[in-house]
């Protein structure tokens, strides 16, 4: 028996970017039964905050609630036990908080008699960063090198897996092993545009390669038909 929270079979988690709530309610009613769930993140929760994640939520979908929380460990669990308490399926933090706030944030996700308790995810280097950036905040070693130092970091705090980028896939696998979950974004059907994604790949290649959820975003919310193109991925991943 693992106490970890179970995944649906399709492997799709559609990215809902936007602040507008019909939109967002929308989108998730198109695309129930043809993706494994959603994901919703700042833009949305600020704009609509819990009430809105409740609707999503109400609507029978797993919701990834990508807030990324960052601050003193008591605060973090303060934020996991109420994202928890909205039934979100997943929700994030910065591995760089540190250890005490990665066990904090794990300990809070816990349900004793109240449900399943929500996936809780480590965000390691954020892909908008490059080496010099680092430097520039006072980190000396390779970006590649910190996401692998965080991915074990947030591991070996109970956590049940991290955010990574299709490249990174390869390489936390091997350090972190099979049951540690991959999210990967960045992720481009071969039919879709590339959009302001500069390193992708395509959603069975990350599969294949070992991502457990595949965050897509516009390739689905773009299309004129959102639960289409999500059928035809789905396709594509013999789902
Ligand atoms: O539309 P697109 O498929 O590019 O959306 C990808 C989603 O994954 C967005 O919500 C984006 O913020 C998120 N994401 C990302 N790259 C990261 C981390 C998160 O694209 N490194």
């Amino acid at each position: 028996m693992t106490d970890q929270p179970q995944l649906r079979a399709n492997p799709v988690f559609a990215a809902l970017d936007t602040p507008d709530l019909d939109q967002a309610l929308a989108w998730a009613e198109a695309l129930r039964g043809h993706v494994g769930g959603v994901k919703t993140g700042l833009e949305f929760f600020s704009a609509n905050g819990a009430d809105g994640v409740r609707r999503i939520v109400d609507l029978g979908l797993p919701v990834f609630l990508d807030l990324k929380f960052h601050d003193i460990p008591n605060t973090v669990a303060g934020a996991v036990r109420a994202v928890a308490d909205l039934g979100a399926a997943i929700v994030n933090v910065h591995a760089a908080g540190g250890p005490a706030m990665l066990a904090a944030a794990r300990e809070a996700a816990e349900r004793p008699g109240r449900g399943t308790r929500p996936m809780v995810i480590a965000v390691t280097v954020l892909t908008s960063l490059d080496d010099s950036d680092l430097s520039a905040v006072g980190q000396s070693v390779p970006a590649r090198d910190q996401v692998v130092r965080l991915a074990q970091l947030a591991q070996s705090e109970g956590l049940d897996g991290v955010v990574c980028s299709p490249a990174e896939i390869t390489a936390i696998r091997a350090a972190c092993g099979a049951d540690f979950k991959l999210i990967v974004p960045g992720i481009r059907p071969s039919w879709a545009a590339t959009g302001d994604q500069k390193r992708i790949t395509t959603p069975a290649q990350a599969r294949d390669d070992g991502a457990d959820i595949l965050v897509i975003g516009r390739p689905i919310t773009g299309a004129d038909d959102p639960g289409a193109a999500a059928e035809r991925i789905a396709d594509e991943l013999g789902q």
